[in-house]
């Protein structure tokens, strides 16, 4: 057997997806739905995997032998040529010079990956991979946006219907995303929460298997090689973690990887947790600030207020209903790591910013994490020496309307008088400015 699922509240295992799923992806003995993958291949070998120089696809699959699929005639395959991951010195200048900080910081991209543009991507290309081997045809997600445009991807190449189901204020662009591909997106009257709950009940309707959340290990099990990957390309691994939170699948996924790499002696210590949530929609931050100020009271991990239809320029940041709460307020307890809220106003400006010194063109989810790193040096978060992954995510390219805000130096002409000489330069310090403001 190449992999077990072992529930992970009474320990009982199933021997493959095939049983998970014909259990309907709940545990018949303790009613719980969260499982986690072992792998009965020795561990070694996954060492060997991260030292491996001779890679040419940075997709998930080079790390085939422990993630939980069969048979290699499953792997719905997209070959990603290049690994997304940055030194963005300019922020670490940016540190030192204001807030006389000696930091290091790697961007982790996705903005160009082959499918969809967004971290997403590898949970849904073994989503859709052990779909295939579970000989399963049918599925559902309920997404604020990002999820949806992966899963429709991957699952129209695995030849999977998949129905996906969207809030109401969720953007155009993303449901087109999952339509071009033949796919059938349900757009419900509500926010993200009810999203969710037409979704289940579709689901229940017609039994069809439906994502499983932010536990998900076909999510959790993709999205950990990241951190195989970190350990593969860093000369240091990170010290903290950066990320703009919605359900929390990153950290949950990284504490995975973190517990079998600790078994490997590669890792001594889980990277700092800091969680950016935007102050359009920041249940969890509000939750975790309010439980820090009573000192983490009994009980403090499930208090969390839901915030019904938030309204938020980042809708893939949309989760008013953390149910995830408890699992990720723990993690970040755990990993001493820190809650931080950004003003959306400011999304533009650090885009911009961005855009001009990486030149790269994020997304506002990504956006969304560059402002928590300000954030975390204007709270003091940042110490001398730290190493900091930046996940950031998402491309522009995932949202048209903050493209469309990154048209700023454009001026009408009609005659090369009224056209003042350019020089780029000038444009630095302006930019700077803002974001610090
Ligand atoms: C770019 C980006 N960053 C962060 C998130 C939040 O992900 P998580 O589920 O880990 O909270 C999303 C979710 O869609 C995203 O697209
Ligand atoms: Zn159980």
């Amino acid at each position: 057997m190449k992999y077990t699922l072992t529930c992970t509240t009474c320990g009982k295992t199933f021997p493959d997806f095939t049983e998970w799923f014909n259990h309907n992806q709940v545990c018949p003995v303790c009613h719980k739905a969260r499982v986690e993958a072992h792998y009965s291949t020795d561990y070694q070998r996954l060492k060997e995997l991260i030292c491996d120089k001779n890679r040419t696809d940075f997709s998930i699959w080079h790390y085939f032998d422990f993630l939980p699929l069969k048979n290699r005639e499953n792997m719905i395959s997209t070959p990603e040529p290049k690994l997304g991951l940055d030194r963005w010195e300019f922020l670490e200048k940016f540190a030192k010079q204001n807030f006389n900080v000696d930091c290091k910081v790697h961007a982790f991209r996705n903005d160009e990956h082959y499918a969809t543009g967004s971290f997403k991507d590898p949970g849904a290309m073994l989503a859709a991979s052990v779909l295939k081997e579970a000989g399963r045809n049918e599925y559902i997600v309920a997404s604020t946006g990002n999820v949806a445009n992966a899963f429709a991807y991957y699952m129209a190449k695995a030849g999977v219907s998949l129905s996906a189901f969207i809030p109401q204020d969720a953007l155009a662009l993303n449901s087109a995303g999952v339509s071009c591909y033949g796919e059938k997106v349900f757009r419900v009257k509500g926010d993200y929460a009810l999203a969710k709950k037409v979704a289940a009940d579709y689901a229940a309707k017609y039994g069809i298997l439906m994502t499983g959340g932010n536990t998900d290990p076909l999510r959790v099990e993709a999205k950990r090689t990241q951190v195989f990957d970190w350990l593969r390309y860093l000369p240091q691994f990170p010290t903290m973690y950066i990320q703009a939170l919605s359900g929390g699948t990153g950290p949950i996924s990284i504490e995975k990887a973190f517990r079998e790499m600790k078994e490997l002696d590669l890792i001594k210590q889980l990277p700092r947790f800091v969680l950016i949530q935007p102050d359009g929609c920041s249940p969890m931050l509000q939750a975790w600030q309010q439980a820090k100020k009573a000192g983490f009271p009994e009980g403090w991990k499930t208090k969390y207020p839901i915030i019904e239809n938030p309204v938020t320029k980042v809708p893939t940041l949309a989760t008013g209903n953390p149910g995830s709460y408890p699992i990720i307020a723990d993690l970040t307890k755990k990993s001493e790591g820190e809650m931080l809220e950004i003003e959306e106003e400011k999304l533009v400006d650090i885009t911009r910013w961005v855009a001009y010194e990486a030149v790269v063109a994020i997304g506002p989810a990504a956006a969304t994490a560059v402002l928590g790193f300000v954030q975390a040096l204007k709270e003091k978060q940042v110490k001398n020496g730290e190493v900091i992954l930046l996940n950031v995510g998402e491309g522009i390219s995932r949202a048209p309307e903050l493209l469309h805000e990154m048209n700023y130096t454009e001026e009408n002409v009609a005659s090369v008088e009224e056209c003042k000489r350019f020089d780029r330069a000038a444009l630095k310090e302006q930019l700077l400015k803002k974001v610090l403001a």
